[in-house]
């Protein structure tokens, strides 16, 4: 099976992308979206959301990372779409799915689906303006308030020219309720001849088979599942059992590594409490960790309880080369691993 991580704009930005893909068992990126509304925006705005294009639009473990685009000007997605190929994007991913009240009253994200003759042409001129060798896919919801134009949104998004469409199954409605209709990927497989990649509640290895059958795709895409439990691509694809929590204290001390280097101080703590959230889901000690700091703000005690979890790794973010100190998102790129213990 093929496994892409989902875009997750808030938690899982380039840092956390990182972490999870030196896990392993994920095989491409989407990166969260990058919003468009009557600009063409410059170099700096793509950079700073795919800092992964400045290395050849790969996560420092190798892995493909597609940029990701939302808004409704068929002709502004089409100049930024050409300018995010410019800079190297692995593929130009759209978003057909955002459910934000403040996106969708600017009919972006998930309100286009209820006009898939307005999907079609933006997916079109997307196309036109992206030179050919590089990918362009689609991610959608069934629709709006209902499924009904599910079908018809899927096929503009072929007739486009869309070369995989990622299907998130649920609608705008449902937000983020459980269940998600997995059946419904496979009657729209049925509609189109591009891959389809199915998503939606895969948190564990049973979930992943149970979907491959229900949707007979052989994609997957991973979001809060994977942040939850980072061994999880690698679970699926049969390379390893679920990951410990001793093996995830790394990955913690990682996080923050990068996290200090590129997050202003008064947002750092606000990060590793987002992803404990996530994990506590998968492992008991991280629930003691989150309640632990779930008051703490101040990102010095967040790195004092970290390096009291276990003796073999410390984070002294002070030390670190590229430390962001001040008050703009520095954008630098991670440069140091986990320092032995001082
Ligand atoms: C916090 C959060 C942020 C998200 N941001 C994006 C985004 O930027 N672009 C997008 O296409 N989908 C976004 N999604 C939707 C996910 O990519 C995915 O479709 C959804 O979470 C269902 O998959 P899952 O059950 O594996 O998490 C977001 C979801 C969450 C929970």
């Amino acid at each position: 099976m093929t496994i892409l991580l989902a875009p997750m704009e808030g938690p899982l930005d380039f840092a956390l992308r990182d972490i999870l893909t030196r896990v392993g068992g994920i095989d491409r990126c989407v990166s969260e979206f990058i919003r468009i509304t009557d600009t063409l925006l410059p170099a700096r705005a793509f950079k700073r959301i795919v800092p992964e294009l400045a290395h050849g639009s790969r996560t420092p473990s190798g892995v493909p990372v597609r940029g990701q685009l939302l808004g409704s000007d068929p002709v502004c997605m089409a100049e930024n779409a050409a300018k995010l190929a410019e800079l190297g994007s692995a593929g130009i991913d759209l978003n057909f799915g955002c459910p934000a009240k403040v996106v969708n009253r600017h009919g972006g994200g998930a309100a286009l689906l209820q006009d898939p003759e307005h999907v079609e042409r933006i997916v079109a001129a997307v196309r036109a303006a992206v030179p050919r060798p590089i990918p362009v896919s689609a991610k959608m919801r069934l629709g709006f308030h209902d499924d009904t134009l599910a079908e018809a949104c899927a096929q503009a998004i072929e007739a486009g020219g869309a070369e995989e469409l990622v299907i998130h199954a649920r609608t705008k409605a449902h937000g983020y309720r459980p269940p998600a209709y997995w059946d419904r990927i496979a009657d729209i497989r049925a509609h189109v001849r591009v891959p389809v990649i199915a998503n939606g509640e895969i948190w564990s290895v049973a979930d992943a088979h149970r979907c491959r059958d229900v949707t007979g795709c052989e994609m997957l895409m991973i979001g809060r599942g994977a942040v939850a439990n980072p061994g999880l691509g690698q679970a699926i694809a049969g390379e390893q059992a679920v990951i410990t929590w001793a093996e995830v204290i790394p990955l913690l001390h990682g996080f923050w590594q990068l996290i200090c280097a590129n997050v202003v101080p008064k947002h750092r703590a606000g990060r590793m409490k987002q992803w404990l959230n996530y994990l506590r889901r998968t492992y008991p000690e991280a629930e003691d960790a989150y309640m632990a700091v779930r008051i703490v703000n101040d990102s010095r005690q967040i790195e004092s309880w970290l390096n009291s979890l276990s003796p073999e790794f410390r984070t002294d973010a002070a030390r670190l080369p590229g430390t962001c100190s001040s008050d703009a998102h520095c954008g630098v790129w991670p440069a140091e691993a986990i320092q032995s213990p001082s």
